[in-house]
């Protein structure tokens, strides 16, 4: 006989927001599936985003890391959202703090897919396109997860292409050689079939007049070729200064659909690639990203930025652009924390 799943209420106060939980699933991933607007990154449990004071109430803090959240913390009442269930009703402290620029949020949902294509773009990075069974809108900067064929896994991967294409759908992906997902790139079929659940993500293009300032490394380059394929489809009047930091010449990705978004949107668009390998005939920029930054950008006051890829490379550059004055509303990560 199967027992029923207790279902409970979470509120957030003070402004009242009240949504359903049941007992075996995140308070995030209901918070989401309700139009709930909550803070999170990378819905695995590592990255802290999600970390709110529970008020009142218990739950299962499931697989949060210890890294993330402190057996101190979890003892003074704090929880990660994306992995605590609820064993009770919920009254969770807000974390302050409104972005008047988001935009309305998208319910995630449950699409298939089918490998359209996949290439390798360079040593490390693929290029990874899916047809969807029906169309799945996104903003520019969000990514969805992937359950692959072969295992009942979870995988977060920016989308590369523009939402204006919302029928397929285009990852950069890099490979890492122990991945239980990245590693089967190079065998992977045309027609073999994904589980795509999405959109998610808050790191996504806010409308405004402030210049957009980009910064990624490595596979971090999928959710800047989204966000400057929207900003060249719609004509988007701010300047893009989009900084990319790599090891060598070959290691640079996509310099055919970069040059084709600096012919469609001129000189709004500034693409700045550094090289901390670059060969003798290289004359860009050398040296980490967050130097070619800390040498070219003075005042950060008046920008949007958004820094994509590797953890210690967003926390690097937020770190500087803090230092240079930018508005903490105003910076955006999309951090891949890795699932495991
Ligand atoms: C919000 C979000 C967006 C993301 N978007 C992208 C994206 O657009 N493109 C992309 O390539 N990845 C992205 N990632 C990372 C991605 O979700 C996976 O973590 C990554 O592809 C590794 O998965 P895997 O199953 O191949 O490796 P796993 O089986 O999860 O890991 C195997 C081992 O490799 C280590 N590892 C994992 N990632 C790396 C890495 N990058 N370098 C070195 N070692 C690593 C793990 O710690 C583990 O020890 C994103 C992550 C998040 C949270
Ligand atoms: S720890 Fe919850 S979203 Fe990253």
């Amino acid at each position: 006989m199967s027992q029923a799943i207790s279902t409970y209420r979470a509120r957030i106060d003070p402004d009242g927001t009240s949504f359903e939980v049941s007992a075996n699933e995140s308070v995030l991933d209901a918070a989401l599936r309700q139009g709930v607007a909550l803070n999170y990154g990378c819905r695995h449990g590592n990255c802290s985003s999600c970390k709110y004071f529970l008020q009142e109430g218990d739950v299962d803090h499931g697989g949060a890391s210890i890294y993330s959240l402190s057996e101190a913390q979890r003892e003074e009442g704090y929880a990660l959202l994306c992995c605590a269930r609820p064993a009770s009703d919920l009254v969770i402290e807000g974390q302050g703090g409104s972005d008047a620029r988001a935009a309305p949020m998208l319910l995630p949902r449950d699409v298939v897919a089918e490998v359209e294509s996949i290439a390798q773009l360079t040593s490390a990075l693929w290029r990874l396109v899916l047809t969807l069974s029906e169309p799945l809108p996104f903003y520019p900067g969000q990514f969805v997860e992937l359950t692959p064929p072969w295992a009942a896994l979870r995988r977060s991967y920016s989308i590369a292409s523009s939402p204006s294409r919302p029928f397929a759908l285009e990852f950069i992906i890099k490979r890492v050689p122990e991945g239980a997902f990245s590693s089967q790139l190079p065998v992977l079929a045309i027609g073999e079939r994904f589980a795509v659940r999405g959109p998610f993500g808050t790191s996504y293009l806010r409308a405004g007049a402030e210049p957009v300032l980009l910064c990624a490394t490595g596979s971090g380059l999928s959710p800047i070729l989204s966000i400057l394929a929207a900003a060249a489809e719609r004509n988007d009047q701010r300047p893009f200064i989009f900084h990319y930091g790599a090891r060598t010449n070959e290691d640079l990705p996509c310099q055919h659909e970069l040059a084709e978004l600096q012919e469609l949107m001129g000189s709004r668009l500034s693409y700045v690639p550094s090289l901390t390998r670059g060969s003798a005939d290289w004359n860009g920029q050398r040296g980490r990203v967050t130097h070619a930054l800390q040498r070219a950008l003075g005042d950060a006051r008046p920008f949007d930025a958004y820094l994509c890829g590797a953890p210690a490379m967003c926390d690097a550059v937020g770190t500087l652009l803090e230092a240079k004055g930018i508005r903490a509303d105003h910076l955006f990560y999309d951090k891949f924390h890795p699932a495991v």
